[in-house]
Parts: structure tokens; sequence; C-alpha cells
């Protein structure tokens, strides 16, 4: 008995010092140049798979099939995806490809995995690979309008492609050479309606523009999306970009049919607010001339953006600006109705 005990203890303390001493020797290959063995491989993937399938159990998938979820995910993915994943108007080039593991074409693989999977893979990322997180864990919303953008990749040509990336380019389809995305890509006021999730800018306050470029670039106010638009930018560059869209004459578009009753509700907070819950109304701060010029206009605003901005200071992760906490102190009062008549009001004011 004794004997063996000895042995368990030798055995205890030489296996780590063999693991330290193969580490130190120098025997073991980094090298990416010759790829991983099989079994290896296989092993890496087998163990990713499970990890993946254990972490969705308790996502809820939301409803993916709104066509809004997909210009801003598509124009995120040309700049931050296809870099080392290709898409259809362009192949990964040979750098990324000699990547370990290669990043795949998302295209063919994106039918192995359920939704829930691709929103854990885009959210966190896959360690040991190269494939990144999120660039914020704060909010969801964004991480499933890419996973239902995922599910249209493979039926996307070039063409389909740009278009719903906003991606100009030179040549006919196929051969193209696109340009790199810009703000215009997403927020072109002919490419936006009353459902977009991307706001108008044209005509908003050129305080409150610079002070949400700001924010973005900080992670003051977190968007994967508009983190990456932003943060990469030179910061002298930010107060021409917000002057350049404060000038443009914001179009008139024709109204969409909202439903009276809710626009009348909202009519009623914005001018009088709600007294018995502390709401104060929207118009002494929105959209009033004597008010802090880095307050935001609203009126106009696509209400679906609106919605979707209400729900996130009401959930306490919209962040923002220095202002940004007097704006969350009002949304934490509303209730889902109230929200919904707000935005239905503004966006036809
Ligand atoms: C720096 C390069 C890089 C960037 C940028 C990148 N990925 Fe990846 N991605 C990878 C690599 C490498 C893998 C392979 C992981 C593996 O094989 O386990 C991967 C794997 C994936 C997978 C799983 C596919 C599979 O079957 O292995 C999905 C889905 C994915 N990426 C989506 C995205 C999306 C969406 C973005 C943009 C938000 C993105 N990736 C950005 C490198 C990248
Ligand atoms: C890939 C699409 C995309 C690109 C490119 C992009 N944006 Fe955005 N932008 C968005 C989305 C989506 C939002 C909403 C993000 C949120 O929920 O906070 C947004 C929000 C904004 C806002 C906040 C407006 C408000 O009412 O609060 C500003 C300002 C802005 N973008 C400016 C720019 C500028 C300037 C550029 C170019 C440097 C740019 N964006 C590039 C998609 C994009
Ligand atoms: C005390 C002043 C104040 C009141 C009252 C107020 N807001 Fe705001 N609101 C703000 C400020 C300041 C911001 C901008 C925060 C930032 O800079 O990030 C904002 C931002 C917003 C935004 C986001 C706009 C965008 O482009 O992203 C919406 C939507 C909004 N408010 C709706 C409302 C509604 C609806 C009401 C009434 C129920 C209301 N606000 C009442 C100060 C106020």
């Amino acid at each position: 008995m004794t004997v063996r005990w000895k042995h368990l203890i030798v055995l205890v303390i030489l296996l780590p010092l063999l693991g330290l001493g193969v580490g130190w020797s120098g025997l073991m290959s980094v090298r990416a140049s010759t790829g991983h063995w099989a079994i290896t491989d296989w092993f890496l993937h087998w163990v990713m798979r499970n990890s993946v399938a254990t972490r969705v159990a308790f996502v809820d998938t939301p409803p993916l099939d709104d066509p809004a979820l997909i210009p801003g995910a598509a124009g995120h993915f040309e700049t931050g995806c296809a870099t080392c994943h290709g898409s259809p108007a362009q192949a990964a080039p040979a750098s990324v490809l000699a990547m370990l593991p290669p990043p795949p074409d998302l295209k063919k693989v994106v039918l192995e995995w359920t939704d829930a999977e691709l929103f854990e893979i885009v959210k966190h990322g896959v360690r040991f690979t190269g494939m990144p997180a999120w660039p914020t864990q704060s909010r969801d919303d964004e991480v499933w309008s890419m996973v239902a953008f995922l599910r249209k990749l493979p039926d996307m040509d070039a063409n389909a492609y740009m278009q719903a990336s906003g991606l100009h380019g030179i040549g006919h389809a196929g051969e193209v050479s696109p340009l790199p995305i810009t703000c215009e890509s997403c927020h072109a006021e002919s490419k936006l309606n009353d459902t977009s999730l991307i706001p108008r800018l044209a005509g908003q306050s050129e305080a409150y523009l610079l002070n949400a470029l700001k924010a973005y670039a900080d992670t003051k106010r977190p968007s994967g999306i508009m983190q990456v638009a932003a943060g990469t930018l030179p910061r002298e560059g930010l107060p021409e970009l917000a002057a350049y869209y404060a000038n443009q004459p914001r179009a008139t578009r024709p109204l969409v049919q909202q439903d009276a009753g809710l626009v009348e509700k909202g009519r009623v907070l914005a001018e009088e607010g709600r007294v018995a819950d502390k709401i104060p109304a929207c118009l002494s701060c929105h959209d009033k001339a004597s008010a802090n010029p880095a307050y935001p206009k609203l009126s106009g605003q696509n209400s679906a953006y609106l919605r979707q901005q209400l729900s996130l200071f009401h959930a306490e992760i919209r962040g923002g600006s220095f202002y940004g906490h007097l704006m969350e102190g009002v949304a934490k009062q509303l209730t889902p109705e109230d929200i919904d008549a707000a935005s239905a009001y503004f966006s036809q004011r």
C-alpha cells in the first residue's frame, strides 16, 4: 500500500515537470504553416461544438423575419466580418486563409448551426481561433440582426449582397471591386423608411450628432455597429461629419398610416407628460427652439428606431452622451404602450 502511495506521489510531481520540460525544450511546434494533425483538428472542433451547444440551452430566439434587421448587419458584415470570411462580392484574401484554423466561407457553414448557436458564436467569439467577440456585450439585439443576416447569406449573389450592405462597386457583378463602406452606405436618406432601425441623421442637431459619435467612439453608447464605424475614424474628423449631416435637408416622405389612437396618446405624453408617473412632457426638452442644442430632435425620425432607443433607455443599456442620464430617468417610467405611442407620434410630427 505504502509503495503505491509513493508511486502516485512521484507521478503527480513528475507529470507536470515533464509537461514543463517539453514546453521548455521548444520541441512543440506552434507553426501555423504545418496545420493541425487531423486528430487535433477533430478534437478542437468537437470541443467547440459541444461548448456552443451547451451554452445555448437557455437562449430564446426572437423572431428574425423583420427585413429592417438586415441593412445594418449587412453593412457591418462588410467591415467587421468579410475581411476574414469573405463575402458574395469578394473572396477572403489569401493572407487570411493562412490563419489556423482558416476562417470558413460562411455561405457554406451557417446551415450547420441553429439560430441560437450562431448567436452564441457571433456574440462571444471562439477562443484560440481569431474569431472575435461582438464589440459590445451589453446588448443582444444587434447580434440577433447579424444572425438574421447570416440566414440570408447562402441565397445571396454579389448583387444582392451589395444592395443589402450598401456597398458601392466599380465594374460588373461577379467581377466588381467593392469600394469601402461609408456612412452613406447605411444612413443615406433614400434607403431609410419608417421601419428602419438605422436613424435619419439629416437635419439632426449638430451638437447632438457630435456627442453621439464621441459616445460611440468612447464606448459610452454601446453599439457594435457604430463603435466600429465611429471608433476607427480620426477624432478630429468627427466635427466635420456632425456638421455635414446637421446641414443636410431632411427629405419629406409619405406619412405612414399609424394607429390614430396611439398617435393621440403619444401627443398627450409629448405635450403634457403624465404627472402621476412623474413623466415630464417630452417637448419640454425635445424639438424646442429654446432647449439645450445637445438634446436631439425626434420629429420625423423612424418610429422603429425611436421605439428601439426608448426600449434600450428603459432597460438602462442605451448609454449616450453626458446628458444620457436625463433620458434614462424619463424612460424608466414609460410603459411599452407609452413607448409605442410616443414613437408613433414623433415619427409623424
Ligand atoms: C479575424 C478574423 C475573423 C473575423 C473578423 C471574424 N471571424 Fe468568424 N471566424 C474566424 C475563424 C478563424 C473561425 C473558425 C473557428 C473554428 O474553426 O473553430 C470563425 C468562425 C465563425 C463562425 C462559425 C463557423 C464554423 O462553422 O466554424 C461564424 C458563424 C462566424 N465566424 C461569424 C462571424 C461574423 C458574423 C463575424 C463578424 C461580426 C466574424 N465571424 C468575424 C475568424 C474571424
Ligand atoms: C453598417 C451600418 C452603419 C454605418 C456604416 C454607419 N452607421 Fe451610424 N448608425 C447605424 C446604426 C444601426 C445606428 C443605431 C445604433 C444604436 O442603436 O445606437 C447608427 C447610429 C448613428 C448615430 C446616432 C444617431 C442618433 O440619432 O442618436 C450617428 C450620429 C451615426 N450613426 C453617424 C454615423 C456616421 C457619421 C457614420 C460614418 C462614419 C456612420 N454612422 C456609419 C449604422 C451605421
Ligand atoms: C429632461 C429632458 C428630457 C425629457 C423630458 C425627455 N428627454 Fe428624451 N432625451 C433627452 C436627452 C438629453 C437625450 C439624448 C441623450 C444623449 O445625448 O445620449 C434624449 C434622447 C431621446 C431619444 C433618443 C434619440 C436618438 O436619436 O437616439 C428618444 C427616442 C427620446 N429621448 C424620447 C423621449 C420621449 C418619448 C420623451 C417623453 C416621454 C422624452 N424623450 C423626454 C432628454 C429628455
